[in-house]
Formats: C-alpha cells, sequence, structure tokens
C-alpha cells in the first residue's frame, strides 16, 4: 500500500446529538477510566501546554473536569480558565469537582459546540483539547481548528492530544479500534487521527511534539503549536 493511500481518515457517521448522548450515557464511568488509564496522558499534555500564573487558558471537550482543575490551580488568582464542553452530564460533573476544590469562582463554563464558541477573537493565551478533536468528522476538524485560531492570541499556543494512526496503520489495535468505529460508530465515535498534518493544515507552526502509548497498545500524538502568520 502507498503512503497516501494509507492516510486516509474514517469519517464520523454519527450527529453531534448522538455523540452528546452517548457521552451523557459514558458520563458516570468516564472519571474511572480516566483516572486509571489516561492519568500519565493528561500529565504529560498539561506538561506539554507548560501553563504560567496569570494566563487565560480554554479547555475544549473538559469531560469530567479532571484536567480543567489543573489548569485553573495553575493559571492561578490572577489567571482565568474558561472550558467549553457539549455534554450537560459532563458540566455536572465537571462542576461538582471545582466546587470542591473551590475553584468555581475561576473558572467559566460554556455549554455548547466547539466548531462555533461564543469567545471574542484574539481572547486565550492558550488552548488545550484532549480526545477530543479525533470525534470531529474530517471536514469539522479544519473547521474547529480554524475556531480555535480566531480565539488565539497571535502569540498563543495549542495543545492537542489525540488518538493516532500515524506510523501505525498497519497496527493491530488501530486496525480493531477502526473496525469497532465502523461498525458501533455511535459507543465508538472518535477515531485515529494524523494531528500534526491537520494543525499543519489548518495554520498552525509545530513548536514541539511527542508521542505516548496507553498499555503498550493505544497510541496518542500530542502537539504544541502556534497560530502561523496571525496579527
Ligand atoms: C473523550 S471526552 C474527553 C474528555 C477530556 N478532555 C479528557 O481528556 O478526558 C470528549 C469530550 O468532548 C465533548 N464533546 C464532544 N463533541 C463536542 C463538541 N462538538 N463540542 C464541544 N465538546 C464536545 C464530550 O462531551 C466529552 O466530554
Amino acid at each position: 500500500m502507498s503512503n497516501t493511500q494509507k492516510k486516509v481518515l474514517l469519517p464520523v457517521p454519527v450527529s453531534s446529538e448522538e455523540i452528546k448522548k452517548g457521552y451523557a450515557a459514558l458520563s458516570r464511568f468516564y472519571a474511572v477510566v480516566e483516572g486509571i488509564f489516561e492519568k500519565g496522558l493528561r500529565r504529560k499534555g498539561l506538561k506539554l501546554l507548560s501553563l504560567k500564573a496569570g494566563e487565560v487558558v480554554l479547555e475544549i471537550g473538559f469531560g469530567t473536569g479532571y484536567s480543567l482543575k489543573e489548569i485553573t490551580n495553575s493559571v492561578g488568582k490572577n489567571g482565568k480558565a474558561y472550558g467549553i464542553d457539549i455534554t450537560p452530564e459532563m458540566h455536572k460533573i465537571s462542576r461538582k469537582r471545582l466546587k470542591k476544590a473551590g475553584l468555581m469562582n475561576r473558572v467559566e463554563l460554556y455549554e455548547g459546540d466547539a466548531r462555533s464558541m461564543p469567545y471574542e477573537d484574539s481572547k486565550f493565551d492558550a488552548v488545550y483539547m484532549a480526545s477530543t478533536l479525533e470525534l470531529f468528522d474530517t471536514p469539522d476538524i479544519p473547521r474547529v481548528l480554524g475556531e480555535i485560531r480566531r480565539v488565539l492570541k497571535p502569540s498563543g499556543r495549542l495543545c492537542v492530544v489525540s488518538l493516532t494512526k500515524k506510523d501505525k496503520e498497519d497496527s493491530l489495535f488501530i486496525r480493531f479500534y477502526e473496525w469497532l468505529h465502523q461498525k458501533f460508530p455511535k459507543y465508538f465515535s472518535c477515531r485515529p487521527i494524523y494531528v500534526a498534518e491537520a494543525v499543519k493544515d489548518a495554520g498552525y507552526k509545530i513548536t514541539k511534539t511527542s508521542e505516548f502509548t496507553i498499555a503498550r497498545l493505544v497510541p496518542w500524538e500530542l502537539v504544541l503549536v502556534k497560530p502561523e502568520n496571525k496579527r
């Protein structure tokens, strides 16, 4: 198989409403999964983003608020954290987590779709998106990355953490996962993508990339990028 033939992304044949329903059902178990399996991945993503006190930061698809709590702590009292997620049940769990940590007054949550965000242009120093870009259908990936570019300051940065297909096209895990995605798209709505290529195509310049494998099986790509030629 040639390289170009291999670089095929599967479509996501599920509407946002169905994805939302899926995450509503998953929300109660998700906190357990992320705590056990994805802790190291999240730590690595946030380290790559390397937040500073006083920054204004957005997390897209914050899920149960695990990283959003870390983000809010990192930017401190002089900074501000924002989160956008489409699933009301995820908001409930995150609010509970943030309230318990006494951080609710330093974070603003918005229930909505990342394809069209309510924030003004050039608002954020940094945007973080983990395990979420790969949920969007192929034509929506540049749309979401374009929205992020719009809300990022020209000097801002974006960190994307995503299930990847890069150099893993022939891995049994990827083939099995893609089979599950095609067979049961409502339950396996995300699929592996090519992260570095997607961000470059959407007008970003790569600062740093990294990889992570969960249980020696599940490959992740982490990229830190800046918007190119944004004034
Ligand atoms: C796999 S979870 C990732 C949660 C968290 N970022 C993490 O690392 O565990 C994906 C999240 O994206 C949210 N989501 C899905 N589609 C979305 C959309 N169109 N706009 C905003 N959030 C969305 C879901 O509700 C869910 O909370």
